[in-house]
């Protein structure tokens, strides 16, 4: 039972397909000839599919390597870009760390970082975000959808507000994509991150669009792929894939699934006796990423005895050899050292999960935690 879809999700039927039927395909799609043009033709298809969904013109679609390599190119290109204007920047506590590290790194080169605080419901305001924002702030880098909690960021009210500036917008939205409504030119962005493994396509391909009012000059050098934006010969098999997942979704059918889902664990959780909350604001999240907290129940705890029973959730933290690090989401919600990040886990739902493994997975989890938390209670009372 695997609900750790916001880690990585399987490849839908649509990617297998779609991969499969490329695995003859070894044209250069640079080439002129035969076999580069048919490669040629699975990236005109792809990028016309991207933007599709996203609404957007195929030359504003630019594949990379995945979120990371899109996030990193955003901000640092887009710094560039804009450099003569200013040196500051806004983002926020709980971006991932492939926007996190490049903020660090720009500090150290002397921009001025603001990271925008979260509430105990894990929200921004646009309050702060108004506070933050001078006349110098070059670019702002905000998340759609958080990756540890689900929670949706005011991308279209600071969208709005950026709207006629000269700063830059530019939106992580790998979690987002596919489950939220994601129009970038309908909401002021600039540059939009998405990956392929997010949402049920391969690993290593990724997407970065860049509106073409604001256009940027490549991070990769070298060949001129990509209308001389990022250098190196496509992946195909991989951008085949992103196109072949993307058409096997069907967002208003799964959110309603996927919403389903989750509240099929909150109602078994809430029916049942053990003591829980959710990390998050309910009116204010994506329902395919639900963080629970288990008073009293250590996490990497529960998360191994799961493991055991081929169940598969996660803390939503990043890992290092095997140590789980505490989560930087949770400690800018509720601060360093709470015992509550430590008893905090991850459950991300995917469209491939069913109503009967949720129960599977309530009828595992919750005897687990029943018994953690019972065991406690004795030792408190000195049993
Ligand atoms: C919000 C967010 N941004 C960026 C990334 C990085 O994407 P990729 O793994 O494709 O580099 C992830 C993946 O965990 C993510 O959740």
């Amino acid at each position: 039972m695997y609900f750790d879809n916001a880690a990585t999700t399987p490849l839908n039927k649509g990617a297998m397909e779609a991969i499969q039927a490329s695995f003859e395909l070894f044209g250069n799609p640079s080439s002129v000839h035969g076999e580069g043009r048919k490669a040629q033709k699975i990236l005109r298809d792809a990028r016309t599919a991207v933007a599709k969904v996203l609404g957007a013109k195929p030359h504003e679609i630019l594949f990379t390597s995945g979120g990371s390599e899109s996030n990193n190119m955003a901000i640092r290109q887009g710094v560039k870009r804009n450099s003569h204007l200013g040196r500051h920047m806004i983002t926020s506590q709980i971006e991932h760390p492939s926007v996190l590290n490049v903020m660090k790194h720009l500090e150290k080169k002397g921009f001025e970082i603001t990271y925008l605080p979260v509430d105990e419901l894990g929200n921004i305001s646009v309050e702060d975000f108004e506070n933050a924002y001078r006349e110098d702030t070059i670019l702002v880098s905000l998340m759609y959808v958080n990756n540890e909690i689900g929670a949706i960021l005011p991308i279209q009210e600071i969208g709005e507000r950026l709207r006629n500036t000269q700063t830059l917008f530019h939106v992580d939205a790998v979690q987002a994509f596919l489950h939220e409504k994601v129009v970038p030119h309908e909401l002021g962005i600039d540059y939009l991150s998405i990956s392929g493994h997010k949402v049920n396509g391969p690993k290593g391909v990724g997407v970065l669009f860049v509106n073409d009012e604001t256009p940027l000059e490549p991070l990769i050098l070298g060949g001129e792929q990509e209308e001389k934006r990022r250098a190196g010969t496509e992946n195909i098999l991989g951008i085949a894939g992103l196109k072949g997942a993307i058409e096997n979704h069907d967002l208003e059918r799964e959110v309603r699934h996927i919403k389903r889902l989750e509240r099929g664990v909150l109602d078994a959780l809430t029916q049942s006796t053990i003591r829980f909350s959710m990390n998050g604001d309910p009116e204010k999240k994506s329902p395919h990423v639900l963080n629970l907290h288990f008073p009293k129940v250590n996490n990497n705890l529960l998360l191994m005895r799961l493991d055991l029973k081929q169940v598969m959730i996660s803390t939503g933290s990043a890992c290092t050899a095997g140590n789980i690090e505490p989560s930087h989401v949770l400690e800018a919600m509720f601060g360093k050292g709470e015992e509550r990040i430590k008893e905090s886990v991850r459950i991300s739902f995917g469209i491939q999960n069913t109503m009967d493994e949720v129960e599977a997975l309530m009828s595992i989890l919750i005897p687990i935690v029943q018994e953690i938390q019972n065991k406690h209670e004795g030792e408190k009372h000195g049993i």
